[in-house]
């Protein structure tokens, strides 16, 4: 059995943000074809393009609910272009790690921050720097030797 970071297990049991945000500023959803696993992302951002919070809906893994819980806390109180740093890696290391097989879970969390910006970018016709449209389906890339 995978052994789990302490923070990876308390996020699991007990997820932060775990809901839907009425009217939303963004939303985004994100699948991973392979496991089935399906993550949607919440955010509601304000005037300055601070985002006040954030939300998850995860139907999958105890490792792809960890890491959308951790990944709503570090997006709250960010800029949008700050919100990008908030990489799979970061996530992971915000948890104390990951286990290799579980690395791509992790994947998903990132990809629905920007399914979820991109959404409020289009809705508000700006451009994020350095955002890319993102993917509707993460196993597109290959991920692991799996
Ligand atoms: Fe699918 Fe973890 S096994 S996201």
């Amino acid at each position: 059995m995978p052994a789990y970071s302490e923070k990876v297990m308390d996020h699991f049991t007990n997820p932060r943000n775990v809901g839907e945000i009425e009217d939303p500023s963004g939303v985004g959803t994100v699948g991973n074809a392979k496991c089935g696993d399906i993550m949607r992302m919440y955010l509601d951002i304000d005037d300055n393009g601070i985002i006040q919070e954030a939300k998850f809906k995860t139907f999958g893994c105890g490792a792809a609910i960890a890491t959308s819980s951790m990944a709503t806390e570090l997006v709250r109180g960010r800029t949008v272009q700050e919100a990008l740093e908030v990489t799979n890696k970061a996530v992971m290391e915000a948890l104390d790690g990951l286990p290799p097989v579980k690395v791509h879970c992790s994947l998903l969390a990132e990809e629905a921050i920007h399914a979820a910006l991109w959404d409020y970018a289009e809705r508000n016709h700006i451009e994020i720097q350095g955002l890319e449209k993102p993917k509707a389906d993460i196993s597109e890339e290959p991920i692991g030797d799996d």
